[in-house]
């Protein structure tokens, strides 16, 4: 069924945008694809950070994505307060990203769109996606499995909706 309305838009932000919320766009727009609803969603991603501004994914988050068969592609941006306007939900990896992103929302105009990502885990009651930038290789396949159960959860969502 197609439809003239906008695609439903997600937001995934971490604090460098080169390893957590990288790889939370590619393993959600590869399972939009999977399911044939890609077209009614738009997704993206930023860090709370500039530092890595116009970066890849890390290497090592980019060898953890290719092992598992995700097409790896990104390049790092700060989110700008104009994002909690333009994207339908904001989805945060940590506690203190989400303070972060909160404290962007100066008149608290966009509070219930602001959603923390390990809230749509199943599988794995944690309370961040924890960052694996000064980990090992573990670290990033981890991350990756979080990120394959709420990304599910969330597309089983959206289903119902876009
Ligand atoms: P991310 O990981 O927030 O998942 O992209 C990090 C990337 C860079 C840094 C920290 C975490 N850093 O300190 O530069």
């Amino acid at each position: 069924m197609s439809s003239d309305r906008a695609p439903f838009s997600v937001l995934f932000v971490c604090l460098g945008n080169i390893c957590r919320s990288p790889a939370a766009e590619i393993i959600f727009t590869h399972m939009a694809r999977e399911r044939g609803i890609a077209g009614r969603i738009a997704s993206d991603s930023a860090g709370t950070i500039g530092y890595h501004q116009g970066a890849p994914p890390d290497a090592r988050m980019t060898a953890a994505l290719t092992k598992k068969g995700y097409d790896v592609f990104g390049a790092s941006r700060q989110i700008v307060a104009d994002d909690l306007t333009r994207f339908d939900w904001i989805v945060t990896m940590d506690q203190q990203n989400f303070r972060n992103v909160c404290e962007l929302d100066t008149h608290q105009k966009h509070v219930g769109k602001v959603r923390p990502f390990v809230g749509f885990c199943r599988e794995h009651e944690v309370k961040d996606v924890p960052d694996p930038y000064y980990g090992g290789t573990r670290g990033f396949d981890f991350v990756i499995e979080l990120l394959e159960d709420g990304c599910a959860a969330m597309l089983d969502e959206l289903e119902k909706r876009v």
